[in-house]
């Protein structure tokens, strides 16, 4: 089939290539030069495994190709995909202006029936309001459709090539027939639904995934009062397979471009639709509570942080990322400098990102020197390259061997073993 996808970030790129990988003809449209050129020369302007490799084969393959041009590529779309960003305006609603402006410009250059379908993360109702935009500029006959996008960063080209479900939600059957074709190639179950059911669909699952977390971490809290070991209890409760072990690492709380500003926007939908979502409030509110904890643990351990050497592993707002948008790493990172903390950390993928973001940071080139002469080293990024550092020798280098994980990566006994005031979440 013939694709046209706006938007070339973590969706939208992943999306193109894996469609070109199928064997669709697919143009990917975004507004950033820089971006585009990038692209055509083979290169991903972020860190996503397997990404570079797909998108390489691609453009050799010609099935898939980048533009600037709008009249280049919708006109003979079988299927265009809105991919763009939907970021947090200041009261925690969802932006959606670069969706309705993609929504125009797809108007302006419809030339025959297409299937307009919405992968952004978007409030019940926006698909239609996107139907509105192309139907006053449109001469032709088309239809809208949602199929949101469940990718993982980091793992982006696995999920969409292995995804667990595909969401279709659409006001026609010949949309419905035309996206079911799309996708035949693709494992996973299909959810064919109305439009507006898929759209929840999206903040439903993201939601109940932060409030996994949010709830482990509670009842690490509560471990911690109890002198119980959260690992324990999360491998007792996991097993369940109503349960299920997944999202239920204790930590710093989840950050990231999806969870905090979906939590958010679905707060807001339900307010806005008079009704008081009480969990979901509870659920942002732990996650931030959970970071100011963390804090808590450092202050207690090394005293009044002005003026102390703080060394910080992890800036990215998970592993396998370079992505640090909501990082939980970073928040308390910048707590910590503006506690009077001389902070210096790294990131194996973030550092450049995180220097941008904060630029009273200093980013080491290697894991080791965060250690030297340090009263205490944070974990703060789950990356499992920190569990295999020289332990024994980087004790020697620091002020005071104190670790606090914020990501219970280590091993407290092991820890304990090479001599490490260790403190961790959850655990004795
Ligand atoms: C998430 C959803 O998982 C994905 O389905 C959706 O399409 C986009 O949002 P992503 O933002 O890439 O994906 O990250 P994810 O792997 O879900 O992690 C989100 C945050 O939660 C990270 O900060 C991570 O460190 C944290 N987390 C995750 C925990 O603290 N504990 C866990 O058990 C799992």
């Amino acid at each position: 089939m013939k694709i046209a996808i706006i938007g070339a970030g973590y969706v939208g790129l992943t999306s193109a290539a894996v469609f070109a990988s199928l064997g669709h003809s697919v143009w990917l449209l975004d507004k950033d030069k820089i971006k585009i050129k990038t692209l055509k020369s083979g290169r991903v302007p972020f860190y996503e495994p397997e990404l570079p490799e797909l998108l390489k084969k691609s453009l050799s393959k010609g099935s898939l190709k980048p533009t600037l041009s709008f009249s280049e590529a919708i006109p003979d779309a079988d299927v265009i995909f809105i991919c763009v960003g939907t970021p947090m305006s200041k009261n925690g609603e969802a932006d959606l202006s670069q969706v309705f402006a993609a929504a125009e410009s797809i108007a302006k250059q419809l030339k025959k029936y297409s299937v307009i379908v919405n992968k952004s993360t978007v409030p019940t109702g926006t698909t239609e309001r996107v139907k509105n935009i192309i139907r006053k500029i449109a001469g032709v006959s088309f239809d809208v459709a949602s199929c949101p996008e469940f990718l993982r960063e980091g793992n982006a080209v696995y999920n969409t090539l292995n995804p667990d479900r595909i969401v279709i939600g659409t006001e026609t059957k010949c949309a419905e027939k035309v996206l079911l074709r799309l996708h035949e190639k693709l494992p996973g179950g299909r959810v064919t639904t109305d439009i507006r059911t898929a759209e929840i669909i999206k903040y439903a699952s993201n939601a109940f995934l932060a409030t996994k977390i949010s709830f482990i971490n509670e009842i690490a809290n509560l471990c911690e009062e109890v002198g119980t070991n959260v690992e324990d209890v999360a491998l007792g409760m996991g097993l369940d397979p109503r349960i299920g072990k997944d999202f239920l690492k204790p930590g710093i709380g989840y950050g990231g471009s999806c969870f905090p500003k979906d939590t958010r926007a679905l707060h807001l939908i339900a307010h806005s639709n008079s009704y008081t979502f009480k969990l979901l409030k509870a659920v942002i509110e732990v996650n931030q509570t959970q970071r100011r904890n963390f804090l808590g643990k450092v202050r207690r351990a090394v005293g009044d942080l002005k003026g102390k050497k703080i060394g910080a592993l992890g800036l990215a707002f998970k592993n396998n990322t370079d992505d640090i948008r909501e990082s939980a790493a970073l928040n308390i990172i910048d707590w910590l400098i503006k506690e009077g903390g001389r902070v210096k950390a790294f990131d194996p993928k973030a550092n450049a990102n995180a220097k941008k973001n904060l630029p009273a940071l200093t980013v080491c080139k290697k894991p080791e020197e965060c250690f030297l002469k340090t009263d205490a080293v944070l974990i703060l990024t789950e990356w499992p390259d920190f569990k295999f550092l020289p332990w024994t020798a980087l004790k020697k280098k620091m002020r005071h061997p104190i670790v606090i994980d914020g990501r219970n990566l280590l091993d407290p006994i092991e820890m304990r073993k090479f001599g490490f005031k260790y403190i961790s979440v959850g655990r004795p």
